[in-house]
């Protein structure tokens, strides 16, 4: 910042000073004009007046190049940026330049050199024109492409752009007569030829655009996407240059060979500064994940020797699985025994958050208690899902089919990464002989289930009626006795 003050005062110092020295020049050469028209007649009797001439030229075109230089500072760097708010084109500026400079120009020369046509000069050397022509062949090329590429205006000064089969990535810095120039991520300058890239294609990131980026890491599929995917939403929403209009993407890219392969998704306030902010996105998901105990994934390859349980229950989370079978209201009656045995013979099964666990109207013939997560009852009506009920951990579904031979009643939906610990008819049948109770308090459950899905509040009365010709159905199914 200092650097450029310094310089623009420096640029400024030697304009006035060239200025104050060519009009002093002028000055003098007018004021004295007939002295030394009378000298140079003395000294030289021919071409004292094209010396002279001559002079005047070189000293009204130095003037003119200054009046452009300052026309072309007052009105892009004065009016242009403070109207558009960035800097303008470097070849505009330039184009602008040269057009004032050659009408300044030809209007000084006609005036001093009255009698030389210089149009005439100019169309009648056809020499000249094909050697300028050759001469400025490539020169010409890049020029009128930097014309097409200011009028497609398909970027600006301060864009991120990629451009060449080289792939040059960096930050657009000004488009001159010859080249782009862009200042890549290591801080170097790179030219690209104005005809070169016309001739390529460029992706453009524009300042004013919300410009993504994708990051990819891998987990274990041990651990849970649904987990995955909440903890590291939450770690990169808040840092520095994600952008807080979208929120970043987490989403599973493949299922690899050694592990979960993830793609994010995230949208960049500012994107010139995306390697840093790629870096810190990676960062925050390693701490993220170290805290909540999730895993990178190795390229590692793991044998799993499978020993098979007697009861997919019976593992290591056996005892939590008694624990949550005990909390079970209607299983309350069931001795220790039971329920172990109801444990070994229930099967744990996980469902990802919108997973239906249930659908209406199929054949079932198990029940389920929800042991982790959250789901939710819905029927459909006119074609629209009504939600009848939330079931938290602890409270059980699908007893309705299982104790009835009825088609499932309603979908039953997973909230929230669910796991449900699953129980066949086979291993209910046993614990009916055994606790007449228990057919008696479900039969109950069923028939005030019943009426919520009927919609209408129910009333005890018709519940209990209703429960006791289920319970009648129940026994029946079961070939219990009364
Ligand atoms: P089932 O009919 O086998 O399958 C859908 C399940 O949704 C049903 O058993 C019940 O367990 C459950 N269900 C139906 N209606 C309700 C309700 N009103 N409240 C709670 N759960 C219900």
């Amino acid at each position: 910042m200092t650097a450029n003050h310094s310089r623009q005062k420096n640029r400024i110092l030697a304009f006035v000073l060239a200025t104050a020295l060519v009009a002093l020049a002028l000055g003098l050469v007018y004021s004295f004009e007939p002295a030394i028209r009378a000298d140079l007649d003395r000294r030289m009797s021919a071409g004292s007046i094209g010396l002279l001439n001559l002079t005047k030229l070189l000293l009204w075109s130095a003037a003119a190049y200054l009046s452009v230089r300052a026309l072309a500072a007052f009105v892009f760097d004065l009016i242009f940026r403070v109207r558009r708010g960035y800097e303008a084109p470097t070849l505009a500026r330039n184009i602008f330049s040269l057009v004032v400079f050659t009408l300044l120009f030809v209007l000084i020369f006609n005036r001093i050199y009255a009698d030389v046509n210089l149009g005439a000069l100019f169309t009648t050397s056809a020499i000249f024109g094909v050697i300028i022509g050759l001469a400025l062949q490539d020169t010409l090329g890049n020029f009128f492409a930097g014309i097409s590429l200011h009028a497609d205006r398909p970027f600006q000064v301060g864009d991120v752009i990629v451009v060449g089969q080289q792939k040059h990535t960096g930050v657009v810095e000004g488009i001159t007569w010859r080249a782009i120039k862009i200042r890549t991520f290591q801080n170097h300058i790179v030219l690209v030829s104005n005809s070169n890239a016309a001739k390529e294609a460029i992706e453009v990131c524009p300042r004013e655009n919300l410009n993504a980026r994708l990051i990819y890491f891998g987990t274990l599929y041990t651990d849970s996407p649904a987990r995955i995917i909440h903890v590291v939403r939450e770690a990169i929403h808040d840092a520095e240059n994600v952008s807080r209009k979208i929120t970043p993407i987490v989403r599973i890219r493949n299922l690899g060979e050694s592990s979960i392969e993830w793609e994010i998704k995230y949208w960049l306030d500012d994107y010139a500064k995306y390697n840093d902010t790629d870096a810190l996105v990676r960062q925050r998901i390693w701490y993220a994940l170290r805290r909540t105990a999730l895993s990178f994934a190795f390229p590692t390859r793991t044998i799993h020797v499978e020993r098979r349980p007697a009861s997919a229950a019976v593992g290591k989370d056996g005892q939590g699985i008694i624990d949550r079978l005990l909390a079970v209201e209607v299983f309350a009656p069931l001795s220790a025994e039971e329920t172990e045995q109801l444990a070994s013979s229930s099967a744990s099964r996980i469902f990802a958050p919108g997973e239906m666990v249930i659908r209406a109207g199929e054949q079932g013939s198990s029940m389920f208690v929800v042991h982790n997560g959250r789901v939710q009852v819905q029927v459909t009506e006119n074609g629209r899902p009504r939600n009848v009920a939330v079931l938290n951990e602890g409270d059980f579904f699908g007893e309705m089919a299982l104790f009835t031979g009825e088609p499932r009643s309603a979908n039953v939906v997973a909230i929230e990464e669910t796991e449900v610990l699953e129980i066949g008819h086979a291993a209910m049948k046993p614990l009916f002989d055994s606790n007449p109770d228990l057919a008696e308090s479900i039969s109950y459950i069923i028939a005030e289930r019943r009426a919520g899905l009927a919609a209408g509040a129910a009333e005890t009365a018709s519940v209990i009626k209703e429960s006791a010709g289920l319970l009648n159905s129940i026994r029946r199914f079961f070939g219990l006795r009364s």
